[in-house]
């Protein structure tokens, strides 16, 4: 009899895909996917920690899961992700209704895990070990294998294909190097054959991801097969069936002029690109122990615009950094100002366990961060609706990724959502189709389908 199975996922797409891999290992062990957990065998909490808000919200979830338990002794109830990872020891002993505990490098081993708790042979299962599962043969086949495995949460036409694990960057402020390990890359045929798989089942776009993904083959082993990141991306849109291709995320560091090339010369490669800045002034990067400064990231910026003048920037920043002045936060109002982003990510910093910032002196009082996140939020926003209104009057591409009863939802290549109120009937989720841009707002756009060119 097949057993139901929900996962609720916290933090970044890597999480997500890691989501979705656990949802493809317990399906090859009939479990089945449901959206209500009230229905379900399995529950698993797939956390993130990057701050502490995120972490907060799993504890509260964790707890609210408690009565559940009570209620339902025999469902078992599982974390996983980066704060399993991080916070085990404390999950274990203060969560007693927690049945099993995974780390990011041992999703793996969830059927023996779980097998082990239904048979009663264990009350409890913890895996925390860092053993850098990318490394170890069966575990990178099953990865590539489970591609061809339908999974509940798909969209069906676009999908993630993870190429590296963990990060070795060490900013000061960041958890990832600790609760994701040493920076791997997974070998290039096994990233092919994943892509080639979802392809051939009409998956239409491919996001590539890692925290760092264009440092991809210079940190491991896959190093001896001489490729690097443009090289990888070159492959994988020559897959037929690739229709846009995007990667997520960059460190700016790592930012080369042939990777800047292609975007020029890739025709699939989507002109979007993620590149988290984190803050405007040379001392707070530098204490960040983020190796470039403002003025490298700038010229990089200028060179990409002139390789794809349509490239769609966006960031991340970080607001209120141990010792950041008004002096260095005006420095990244103006770096938002001379950037102008599509669009940004911006944060309140918050100390992290076993990270180097929780040390610096000079914290910045919470008022004072959240005055500063709301000052620079109200300015994106502004560049947002203007950039946006850039657009109008223009026809793009969109592929379109839901319908309802008031139109349909798509995206252009520059990652832009844009609604279509009154879409001709017979489109579908994957459908790229031409839209001319008729209306502009602070967060999508709006379009008039025009022709169905395919
Ligand atoms: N690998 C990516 C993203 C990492 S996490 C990169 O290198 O940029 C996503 C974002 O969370 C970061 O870019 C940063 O802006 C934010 N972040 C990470 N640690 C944080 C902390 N301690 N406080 C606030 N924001 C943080
Ligand atoms: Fe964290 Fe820096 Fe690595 Fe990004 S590059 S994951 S911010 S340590
Ligand atoms: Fe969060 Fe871990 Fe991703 S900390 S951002 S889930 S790598």
């Amino acid at each position: 009899m097949s057993k139901n199975l929900h996962i609720k996922t916290f933090g970044c797409q890597m999480n997500e895909r890691d989501s979705e891999i656990i949802e493809q290992l317990l399906a090859q062990e009939g479990y089945v996917a449901t959206m209500e957990p009230e229905r379900a065998d399995v529950i698993l909490i797939n956390t993130c920690s990057i701050r502490e808000k995120a972490e907060q919200k799993v504890f509260s979830l964790l707890g609210a899961l408690r009565t559940e338990k009570q209620k339902k002794p025999q469902m078992l109830l599982g974390v996983t992700g980066c704060v399993a990872q991080q916070e085990g020891m404390q999950i274990s002993e203060r969560m007693p209704h927690v049945d099993l505990i995974v780390g990011t490098q041992q999703i793996y081993r969830l059927p023996e895990m779980l097998d082990r708790l239904q048979q009663g042979v264990t009350s409890r299962e913890i895996a925390t070990d860092m053993e850098a599962s990318f490394t170890i043969p069966p575990f990178q086949k099953l990865l590539t294998a489970s591609s061809a495995i339908p999974v509940a949460a798909a969209q069906g036409c676009k999908r993630f294909v993870t190429i590296m694990q963990g990060c070795d960057n060490f900013c000061s402020y960041c958890v990832v190097p600790n609760t994701r390990g040493r920076e791997i890359s997974r070998p290039m045929t096994d990233i092919l054959e994943e892509v080639e798989i979802l392809a051939a089942q009409g998956v239409r776009e491919i996001t590539l991801l890692g925290q760092n993904v264009n440092s991809y083959g210079t940190t491991n082993p896959v190093a001896a097969q001489q490729v690097n990141f443009p090289q990888l991306l070159r492959e994988v849109a020559a897959i037929k069936g690739v229709r846009r291709l995007r990667f997520t995320t960059s460190h700016p560091k790592d930012l080369t002029e042939e990777l800047m090339r292609c975007f020029a010369e890739i025709d699939n490669l989507c002109p979007h690109f993620h590149l988290p800045v984190q803050s405007g002034s040379n001392a707070v990067l530098r204490r960040m122990n983020r190796k470039y400064t403002v003025e490298t990231y700038l010229d990089k910026v200028e060179r990409l615009r002139r390789y794809r003048p349509d490239i769609a920037l966006a960031t991340d920043i970080i607001v209120g950094f141990p010792g950041e002045t008004d002096d260095d936060f005006q420095a990244t109002m103006d770096l938002l100002n001379q950037v102008r982003f599509h669009g940004s990510f911006s944060f309140k910093y918050s100390d992290r366990p076993h990270t180097r910032s929780t040390e610096f002196d000079d914290k910045v009082p919470e008022e004072v961060k959240s005055i500063r996140l709301t000052t620079f939020q109200e300015r994106q926003d502004t560049i947002c609706f203007k950039r946006n209104c850039e657009y109008i009057g223009k026809e793009v591409e969109i592929m379109i990724e839901a319908k309802n009863a008031t139109g349909i939802k798509g995206r252009t290549s520059s990652n832009h959502i844009v609604h279509c109120p009154d879409a001709p009937a017979p489109l579908l989720p994957g459908d790229l189709v031409m839209a001319r841009i008729v209306h502009a707002g602070n967060h999508s756009l709006k379009g008039k389908i025009e022709n169905q060119h395919e």
